[in-house]
């Protein structure tokens, strides 16, 4: 599931995007913000700013200046800060002021703004000043209601502007209409806020250099509401997009659509009809469920979010539909604690399984999925949590729309139509199959997590070792050389060798990667297993248990052999001794691992005399004598495809302390000083296993039609771990039923 299969071609250009992906820099450091007009100042109207960072810890400034307002934030790496703009900063009817808000961060963050209010609020991502521009097309949600948008120099320097009207306004004594222009300058930190009754959709706005556009209103009425603010950052000409795939979120019905053309004659296709757009003019319906959006020329597309179909009434927000561009992998996003929040993903992925939300398979979430033309997208409840959220896909890119519902006030914000953003912090694996040879790309991450050094990361020819490029290790796999072979499988030629990640000095390898290039994707893989293993054991009046858990909660067990576990995935281990008799105690004595149940020639300790042995294991304080916990990381015997646990327990009374249950670890010097086992009520020997390593699914047949051209050599990397290896065809289905027995419990 995490570690899956990915295919790579040949294609020079395809593999240097992916090696760009994973080790450039990508700059997201610098945004401009600003507090568009709430309904009502009184009544406590503020603007939240959340900064969130990645995998660097940043130094932010966030300034304004004039009401003055300078605060640095230190933010730790992968988390999130709030920063409170109250209602001095925000901007007031027609006005021109100096109250733009300037984020700087040292390193790449994302800014994400909430405009509250009781009862009203709306929120949006804030674009990189990277993806400013100098041409756009207003959209405002009217009419009938304070339509209004703001122009914002972020910069130092003066920067001219033009608007042409669509509607009327009067600005500081001038009245326009509808074509007329309005040209003026903005010096450095200016900010622009026009408002009026009238529609102002198709406005255009051009400046002699970028600057950052908001649209929305200050006081909209939807089908069941009054009075609710609405914004968002809208998109330059430059960075609209003329593919969309639009999908109603919270099975609304009655959302609004509007396409702006900025191109002569722009030809839209939507919903079986064309249609001709000129510039600044634009298409509206009701979503009344998915549909397509194609067309000749670029053209932005909003969405603004108004039925009443979720329970009770919950008001309007506005949304910019990101075009379905396909190269984001991996967001945070922030929710806050007061809505019914959800995320809705559009993709072009077809299992749910291959998302990874705030770390667990998006099939552990309740959802619900709609198909249009090989798009899929799910929404997925994620309850009344404020703060940030991860959401992450091997090898798929997709988009997002992130919103929260509550009676009478809802937010919501779009992400993936941003040109710049970070790196995956754990990017995924990559083989590149080039003419030459393979090329192998390891997030450093999994090498460190599993407490190897990059010389410990190796092919089937030891001396053929990895070297660490920023936080990535690069393995080169020659075709002819260390220790590749070269098999012919039905008539095609196919390349294969290892990747390890070995313990120094044993036959322990915490890190294996199976490497293949071939023309096609075409294998299937079958083990058998007859897991004999004795997880409980009954002596006179007590039980005594060894068990597994998926996680450190220790709430999870795991009931199901063998057991597919990830590449850089741990092992959770729980004994307990029950009986009615609370003055037990108990000692994990030894523990190994073996390959086979039978097999004790080759064995790996991992507690030797109540001492850990292996390097990754933790043991866990619990104040419950009867209970012990560790956990450690995965890892598996060469050629071998199982891992087995067994383990001693020494078992004994409160009565008789101090005894060798008291004793715990004992360093070899004390060995002879061990407490005689007469002080034991007695020991047992207990097994677990088979874990096995998870193979990931296939990518789906479409998806190599969109990526990779079809003459090309085609890698699949079976990335595994741990305790093992081997994915069973069998099992895999009977994992799919639980978790569609599962689906159908809830
Ligand atoms: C807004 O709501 C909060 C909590 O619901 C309340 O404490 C606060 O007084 C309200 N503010 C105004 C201005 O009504
Ligand atoms: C980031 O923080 C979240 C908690 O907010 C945590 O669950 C997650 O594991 C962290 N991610 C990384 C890459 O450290
Ligand atoms: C933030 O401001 C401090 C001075 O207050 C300055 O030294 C630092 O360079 C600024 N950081 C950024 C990212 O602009
Ligand atoms: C604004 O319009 C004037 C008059 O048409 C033109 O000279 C100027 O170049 C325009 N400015 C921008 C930034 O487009
Ligand atoms: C959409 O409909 C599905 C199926 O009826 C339901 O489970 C889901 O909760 C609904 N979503 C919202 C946001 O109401
Ligand atoms: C799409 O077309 C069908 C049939 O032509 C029509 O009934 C429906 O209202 C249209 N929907 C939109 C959103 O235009
Ligand atoms: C990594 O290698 C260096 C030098 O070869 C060595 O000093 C260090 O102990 C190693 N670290 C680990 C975790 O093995
Ligand atoms: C794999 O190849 C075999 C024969 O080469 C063919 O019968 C089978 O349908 C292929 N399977 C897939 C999933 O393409
Ligand atoms: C043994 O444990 C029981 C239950 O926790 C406790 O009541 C008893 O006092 C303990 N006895 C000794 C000698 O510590």
């Amino acid at each position: 599931m995490d570690c899956s299969s990915v295919m790579v071609g040949r294609n020079a250009f395809l593999v240097l995007l992916l090696i760009g992906h994973i080790s450039s820099g990508h700059a997201q450091k610098e945004f401009v913000a600003v507090f568009m007009e709430n309904f009502s100042p009184e009544a406590g109207a503020h603007m939240d700013l959340y900064l969130t960072t990645y995998d660097k810890a940043a130094v932010v400034n966030v300034s304004v200046s004039n009401p003055h307002f300078y605060q640095t934030l230190h933010i730790e790496r992968n988390s999130t800060l709030p920063v409170t703009l109250d209602t001095q900063y925000m901007l007031a009817g027609n006005q021109l002021s100096s109250k733009v808000i300037t984020v700087k961060s040292d390193v790449d963050i994302s800014v994400f703004a909430f405009n509250s209010l009781n009862y009203t609020t709306d929120a949006g991502l804030v674009l990189p000043i990277e993806d400013l521009g100098t041409e756009y097309y207003i959209f405002t949600p009217g009419p009938g209601s304070y339509n209004q948008f703001a122009v914002a120099n972020g910069a130092d320097n003066t920067i001219a502007v033009n608007v042409t009207f669509s509607g009327s306004l009067e600005f500081s004594g001038q009245s326009f209409h509808p074509g007329d222009t309005y040209s003026f300058s903005l010096q450095g930190h200016q900010v622009i806020q026009f408002q009026t009754f009238s529609e102002l959709t198709g406005t255009r706005v051009v400046s002699s250099e970028p600057v950052a556009v908001f649209s929305g209103n200050k006081c909209h009425y939807g089908p069941t509401t009054k009075c609710d603010v609405i914004f968002e950052q809208l998109e330059p000409v430059k960075n609209w997009g003329t593919s969309f795939v639009l999908f109603p979120l919270a099975n609304n019905t009655k959302d609004i659509i509007d396409i702006i053309a900025a191109s002569p004659d722009t030809e839209v296709h939507v919903n079986q009809t064309l249609y001709r757009l000129q510039p600044g003019s634009h298409l509206s319906f009701a979503l009344e469920k998915s549909d397509l959006v194609t067309t000749s020329k670029p053209v932005m597309v909003s969405y603004l979010f108004q039925d009443r179909a979720y329970p009770g009434e919950y008001d309007p927000f506005l949304i910019i539909v990101p075009p379905f561009q396909l190269n984001r992998k991996y967001y945070k996003f922030v929710t806050e604690a007061f809505y019914d929040n959800y995320i809705t993903i559009v993709s072009t992925a077809s299992s749910a399984s291959e998302f990874y939300l705030d770390h667990k398979p998006l099939d552990q979430y309740k959802f619900t999925t709609k198909v249009i033309s090989g798009f899929r997208s799910w929404e997925v409840f994620l309850g009344r949590v404020g703060g940030q959220h991860e959401i992450y896909h091997r090898f798929s890119a997709f988009i997002i729309y992130i919103y929260g519902l509550e009676i009478r006030v809802s937010y919501g914000y779009s992400m993936g139509q941003e040109t710049k953003y970070p790196e995956e912090p754990v990017g995924p694996s990559v083989l590149n199959c080039l003419p030459h040879g393979g090329e192998f790309l390891l997030p450093l991450s999994l090498v460190t997590d599993a407490k190897l050094n990059v010389s410990d990361v190796h092919l089937e020819d030891p001396t053929c070792q990895g070297t660490q490029k920023g936080n990535v290790v690069v393995i080169n796999v020659p075709f002819n050389r260390c220790g590749s072979k070269v098999l012919n499988e039905n008539g095609k030629t196919v390349y294969v060798n290892t990747v390890y990640g070995t313990v120094p000095a044993t036959e322990v390898h915490r890190i294996e990667i199976p490497l293949k290039c071939e023309m096609a994707n075409n294998e299937t893989l079958g083990w058998s297993f007859l897991p004999q293993v004795t997880d409980v054991v009954s002596q006179g009046h007590y039980i005594i248990s060894l068990k597994l858990y998926q996680t450190e909660a220790f709430t999870d067990p795991i009931t199901m052999f063998p057991y597919e576990v990830d590449l850089h995935g741990w092992l959770y281990v729980e004994f307990e001794v029950q009986s009615d008799d609370e003055g037990l105690q108990i000692l994990v004595e030894s523990c190994k691992a073996s390959p086979s149940l039978g097999n004790t020639d080759k064995s790996y300790n991992v507690i030797q005399e109540g001492c850990p042995v292996d390097s990754t294991l933790q043991l866990y304080k619990v104040s419950n004598p009867r209970l012990q916990r560790f956990s450690l990381h995965v890892f598996k015997f060469s050629d071998f495809g199982e891992v087995y646990l067994s383990c001693n327990i020494i078992i004994c009374h409160n009565g008789t302390t101090p005894n060798r249950c008291t004793q715990g670890c004992l360093p070899r010097r004390y060995r002879r000083d061990v407490f005689s086992s007469k002080l034991q009520l007695g020991s047992a020997s207990l097994s677990q296993g088979p874990i096995v390593f998870k193979y990931g699914e296939r990518l789906q047949n479409d998806q190599t039609l969109h990526t990779v051209p079809s003459s090309m050599l085609v890698a699949v990397i079976l990335v595994m771990g741990l305790l093992s290896v081997i994915a069973l065809v069998i099992q895999k289905h009977y994992y799919k039923r639980e978790y569609n027995d599962l689906e159908n419990r809830r």
